[in-house]
């Protein structure tokens, strides 16, 4: 149990937090009380709480643990909540769902760690600390994402990477479901694609592992984003396709090497019909408002040889080969548009999307400043301070990763998702930002969760509360790595868990 002065270690850390008298003690009587629409948020804490406590916290109208969703509530927004913990009662309000399901993971954090264990723990006095908190993200995209194409995870790791996430409060999992290593994702239409391009690497998933999975962190609070790979990094969809690339005579394996491949689809009607139909069945299985098409690293070069492409730029009356990338990305961007849903796409430059899209900028923040500044929604993905496969530190004994210096756990916390030398305008663009857990050295569950934490923590408070304040986080996840071993993380040793010298 907290001393009633100490600070309860959240990760992420709370907008305001005060720590008042007394405790709450949860038991076999305790009961829920909800007001309509709150019967979620409660079978969730529910779940969450019962494999460690065995707890029964059933629903009943005396309850003493109050679960309020009052659209009426202001200052919230979409995802805030309030909690009071006093000797007598838990009051948790939201003005919406998302932010109960929120205040659902303070309340698991609040309790003494085992209470996030798998396995059923007794002789724990399950009490929560007296506590009044305001909390509200500072930023609504709040992401990692998995490449699975690279090595294939099952389904029971991204439930549980998904999990995770929402422990963390952060609310995106990007799905990188396709690349020239790999293609997970089963397309009714095409069964090639899995079947030839399923194979090395792993594997793929059916089509209700994924509807199961959507719903799954729906439930938590996490969209699943998809991502389908083109025009480039489309080689396992070219193994299995081989009419769909520039030399349709040519036959390719799914690639076995890592980098960027020359081979990247062409640029016939047949092809955007292709993608036009993967797309149909990708925003079938997914729900997310964004639907992600790549649109990094295509190298051009095929083009520059094809016949078909030369004759698609006469047609078009492109400047040149180099054009057909913005014209393939604009059409497969408007066949979402005019369904509903928002392209978004890797930009490298800052310019090179069309204005549709929303820029996920991976290269540097001035790319990020310049898709900002055209006008267009811009999600922070620096690769110097949120790629998690770079290793975490240069010492020895770190498990292999991608080439290039360490990306430390400060480095993380002080990614700045709009830097204060950006203009007003350009900031207000900014939706958030996400990790990624790019897997080509990563084939197994634990070693993907080795690299994202304790790193994927300093991202979420970064993105959640503002990552100003490095001694205080660092004291906080003192705490909370012990709710992580709680889990069965692998998380980095302590020993490294000292401010380091990053590169940046
Ligand atoms: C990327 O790292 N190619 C998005």
């Amino acid at each position: 149990m907290f001393p009633p002065t100490a600070d309860p270690g959240l990760v992420p850390g709370p907008l305001k937090l005060s720590r008042s008298a007394g405790a709450f003690t949860l038991d076999d009587t305790t009961a829920i009380r909800v007001s309509p629409g709150a019967a979620p948020a409660a079978a969730l804490l529910r779940a969450l709480l019962a494999p460690a406590t065995g707890l029964p916290l059933p629903l009943a109208p005396d309850g003493r643990m109050v679960l309020v969703l009052d659209p009426g509530l202001t200052g919230l927004g979409a995802e805030g909540y309030g909690l009071t913990v006093s000797g007598e009662a838990v009051l948790l309000r939201a003005a919406c769902a998302a932010g109960l399901r929120h205040g659902v993971q303070t309340i698991r954090q609040l309790l003494p760690v085992a209470a996030l264990a798998a396995e059923p723990v007794r002789g724990v006095r399950w009490s929560l600390p007296g506590v009044e908190i305001t909390d509200v993200p500072r930023y609504a995209w709040r992401g990692a994402m998995l490449d699975v194409a690279r090595h294939f995870q099952p389904v029971s790791f991204l439930r549980r990477f998904t999990d995770l996430l929402a422990l963390h409060k952060l609310n995106v999992l990007h799905l990188h479901l396709t690349d020239d290593q790999g293609w997970r994702m089963p397309v009714t239409a095409f069964p090639r694609l899995t079947e030839v391009g399923g194979v090395p690497h792993g594997g793929a998933y059916s089509r209700e592992e994924l509807r199961g999975l959507v719903a799954y962190a729906a439930d938590r609070g996490v969209t699943v984003v998809p991502e389908i790979e083109m025009p480039g990094h489309a080689r396992a969809a070219l193994a299995a396709y081989p009419h769909l690339g520039n030399f349709p005579e040519r036959r390719l394996g799914v690639w076995r090497s890592w980098g960027v491949c020359d081979t990247v689809f062409g640029v016939a009607d047949e092809v955007l019909d292709f993608c036009r139909t993967v797309l149909d069945e990708v925003m079938d299985l997914f729900p997310s408002p964004r639907v992600h098409v790549g649109g990094d690293e295509c190298p051009h070069t095929e083009w520059h040889r094809s016949p078909a492409a030369l004759r698609r730029v006469a047609d078009e009356g492109l400047a040149g080969p180099d054009a057909l990338h913005g014209w393939f990305m604009e059409r497969v961007g408007s066949f979402l548009t005019d369904r509903g849903r928002r392209p978004l796409g890797w930009t490298e430059t800052g310019h090179d999307l069309p204005e549709s899209f929303t820029a996920l900028a991976w290269r540097d923040e001035r790319h990020g400043l310049a898709a900002a500044r055209r006008g267009q929604p811009v999600i922070m993905a620096p690769h110097r301070s949120t790629y998690l496969d770079y290793p975490q530190s240069s010492l020895p004994g770190e498990p292999p990763g991608q080439a290039g210096p360490a990306v430390g756990l400060s480095a993380v916390y002080a990614t700045e998702p709009a830097p204060a030398h950006w203009e007003t305008a350009a900031a207000a663009q900014v939706l958030g930002t996400q990790a990624q857990l790019w897997t080509e050295y990563v084939a197994t569950a634990a070693h993907a969760e080795y690299l994202a934490f304790p790193r994927l923590c300093a991202l979420a408070d970064t993105a959640w509360s503002g990552g100003r304040d490095w001694p205080g986080f660092q004291a906080r996840l003192h705490h909370h790595r012990s709710r992580l071993d709680a889990l069965g993380v692998p998380s980095r040793p302590p020993a490294i868990l000292r401010p380091e010298r990053t590169t940046r």
